[in-house]
């Protein structure tokens, strides 16, 4: 188009783009039945799509190692011109002994979606020691048991990570029936670019909106209208990879949304509902900088970042993982995420004297309930799963129940 964006330029450069055009498939998918082969997990292929939007960006394919051991000691990768980009989380490609043996000596594999269909190539492969433990206890700082992302993934891969890069030849999809709220930073782009707004505020969610996250996203939008903004834009955006067993399902979280918007708890005049395809890593404040990052290259120039972010409690002890101020310290301090507007809010809890989700208030701590996202799922949960409810009564009580106002008894 002729109008020139003023939305913040992607990290690191272009966003990359690595489908294969049209006219190149055919030849590139023929080239590729001689390659070796590899087998992708659905959570693989849920980070094939991250890197291939530009989610990652520059990152152009899964981790070489150099790229792997700048992120995991680092949190961020050094570029050709000297410049930096966050990226605290490696994304990597882990490969067993056998795998090993078949790729050999070959420069180029190609990569099997979990249907069994050719999805992708990766080109002038690097394999590298996949040192498990390490990886874990720099990633979470801890190797406790119980650590969903290191259970589904970590701990049944093999030794050996593969890096490279990537051609995808076909766009990732689910036929969920979800897809199209699956929009690439392009085209997330090109919306803000249609509404012409003049600041997008992101907020990263993995839970059902409840009214404390309301609270965080309107204060905002009043923030930003302050400042002298005339069109903030807020990017609804859920997590939709893989989350623990125990998380809200993506379809019900995505129907919560919608009706969340349809009864203006939200404003759907100024809000753009999108699934961020990331799988959950529960790193706390290392995650929480992988969760901004892709969204300056999605073209949020604002992030909302509340108590415990990407946080959890401890698997095995009766803690928060992390600190829940440290999510929002580190973000503010974290090395490539300067150009990023970072929002910090305090823990937001029920003011039983206001009888509304707010800002907690040391002064008068007595008059606030605390009930995270999560506890509340489960006491919704509880009540909901018990004997006499069926469990489809889940789903329709969160949709249809008004979820988001849970805290009001
Ligand atoms: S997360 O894993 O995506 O971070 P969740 O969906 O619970 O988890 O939270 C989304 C965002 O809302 C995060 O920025 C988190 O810090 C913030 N948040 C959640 N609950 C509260 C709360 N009670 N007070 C303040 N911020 C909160």
């Amino acid at each position: 188009s002729l109008i020139k964006s003023s939305l913040i330029d992607p990290d690191g450069g272009p966003l990359v783009d690595l489908v294969v055009p049209e006219n190149e498939k055919a030849l590139k998918k023929k080239e590729a039945e001689s390659m070796p082969k590899l087998k992708l997990s659905k959570i693989d292929l849920e980070w094939v799509h991250v890197i291939s939007e530009g989610w990652a960006n520059p990152l152009k394919g899964f981790m070489r190692e150099d790229e792997y051991l700048q992120s995991m000691h680092f949190n961020f990768l050094r570029l050709n011109d000297g410049n930096i980009v966050n990226m605290s989380l490696p994304i990597v490609l882990a490969i067993d002994d056998k795998d090993k043996e078949t790729i050999g000596l070959s420069s180029d594999v190609g990569l099997i979606a979990p249907d069994g269909n050719l999805i992708a190539i990766l080109r002038s492969v690097q394999i590298y020691k996949h040192n498990k433990e390490e990886r874990i206890a720099r990633i979470w700082g801890t190797t406790a048991p119980g650590l969903p992302y290191v259970e589904e993934v970590i701990t049944p891969a093999g030794n050996w990570l593969i890096g490279g890069d990537l051609e995808v030849l076909e766009p990732i999809k689910y036929n969920d029936g979800l897809d199209h709220y699956r929009l690439s930073p392009r085209e997330l782009r090109k919306e803000f670019d249609k509404r012409q707004a003049d600041a997008v505020f992101a907020f990263q969610l993995r839970n059902p909106v409840h009214n404390g996250h309301a609270l965080l996203m309107n204060d905002t939008r009043r923030r930003l209208l302050e400042m002298g903004y005339k069109n903030p834009i807020l990017l609804l955006h859920p997590l939709g990879g893989f989350v623990k067993a125990d998380d809200v399902p993506l379809d019900v979280r995505m129907e919560q949304h919608s009706k969340v918007l349809e009864d203006g708890v939200l404003d759907p005049e100024t809000t753009i509902v999108a699934i961020f395809p990331s799988p959950m890593h529960y790193a706390g404040p290392t995650e929480v900088q992988w969760h901004a990052k892709a969204r300056i290259n999605a073209g949020a120039n604002f992030y909302i970042v509340g108590r415990d972010p990407a946080g959890m409690s401890h698997p095995t002890e009766k803690r928060d993982l992390y600190d829940p101020d440290h999510g929002k310290k580190v973000l503010s301090m974290a090395p490539g995420l300067e150009k990023l507007n970072i929002l910090p809010f305090k823990v937001a809890a029920y003011d039983k004297t206001a009888k509304k989700m707010a800002f907690f208030d040391p002064s008068r701590a007595q008059d606030f309930l605390f009930i995270s996202g999560t506890k509340a799922h489960f006491l919704l949960k509880d009540i909901l799963l018990a004997p006499h409810c069926k469990p489809v009564s889940l789903k329709a009580r969160i949709v249809k129940g008004g979820y988001h106002n849970v805290y009001q008894p």
